[in-house]
């Protein structure tokens, strides 16, 4: 899987938002997501804390550690996705001091080699995102439902229902857009003031059940693959049931393992070559083991 357009960098967050294209983003947390998210199309890849959830297990994604998502996204950076690679900075990473904020994010840029990190939160982090900003770390806020704030939410629930509300996520967006921030994930809150935020700001809001009037989605990649059905928010929409045919796939394999019929000559070696032919048999695939002679018959 290669993608076929020229390669993108965080400026296509700006670019997009000055000419009304619309930005499509991802999740991904291993080599195989990020190639699969990129040949897509999409116009970058978030490496989310969501990770805690749908790849570790957690049930919510306050035991996030940064070796955890230093960990998948190297695994993400290594796959050359030629798209822009934004990494969460987890719970913790950012809540001590501005220094203790910058040397996390560098870690990320340094050592995993991701392009931005997104924080999570509104007035009470402009402090570090004027600090990232100034380490020349690209930074991507998020307003509205900010997972990392479960316990202090009292719950998931949709933010900025009541006019009050609405008008403290406004003021915030704009205060993250003048600290610096190139972009804003707005989630759950409803569409009328996802698009009234939208319009006001110069960057681009990527939105996650907020609406269509962003000037940009994002989903989890096991969410919208089908590949998670653990928790099924309303503003996820499944693009693929992959799961299901991931179960389907295991159940055929297990019954030709028990019946003998796989695998078969197709799939297994002779101790000889058969032909000289069969030593330019080379698999030059990118799947496990890549390049084990195919040697078939
Ligand atoms: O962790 C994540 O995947 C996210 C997105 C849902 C925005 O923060």
């Amino acid at each position: 899987m290669q993608r076929s357009d020229k390669p993108l960098t965080l400026r296509v967050f700006g670019r997009n938002k000055r000419h009304g294209k619309k930005l499509a983003v991802v999740t991904a947390y291993d080599l195989t997501s990020a190639l699969i998210v990129s040949s897509g199309g999409a116009d970058a890849i978030l490496v989310g804390d969501s990770l805690g959830m749908v790849v570790l297990g957690h049930e919510n994604t306050l035991p996030v550690t940064m070796e955890d998502m230093l960990h998948h996204c190297k695994a993400v950076v290594r796959a050359k996705p030629d798209i822009p690679v934004i990494a969460d900075l987890p719970y913790g990473s950012f809540h001590i001091s501005a220094e203790d904020t910058v040397g996390n994010a560098l870690r990320l840029v340094k050592e995993a080699g991701v392009n931005a990190v997104k924080v999570e939160g509104g007035r009470q982090r402009l402090e570090i995102i004027e600090a990232l900003v100034k380490a020349e770390i690209p930074v991507m806020g998020h307003l509205g439902l900010t997972p990392q704030s479960v316990n202090a939410l009292g719950g998931y629930r949709v933010q900025g229902r009541s006019k009050k509300a609405a008008a403290r996520i406004m003021d915030e967006a704009k205060l993250l857009a003048d600290a610096g921030c190139f972009a804003i994930v707005l989630e759950c809150v409803p569409s009328e003031l996802a698009s009234a935020i939208s319009e006001s700001l110069s960057i681009p809001t990527i939105g996650i059940g907020a609406g269509p009037g962003c000037d940009g989605q994002v989903l989890v990649f096991h969410d919208m693959l089908g590949l998670f059905d653990k928790l099924s928010p309303k503003f996820v929409k499944q693009f693929a049931n992959l799961g299901e045919q991931a179960c389907q796939g295991i159940a055929r394999y297990v019954e030709e393992v028990r019946q003998g019929d796989f695998p078969s000559a197709e799939h297994s070696y002779d101790a000889e070559p058969q032909s000289p032919d069969r030593k330019s048999e080379i698999d030059s695939g990118s799947g496990y083991l890549a390049g084990v002679e195919n040697g078939k018959g």
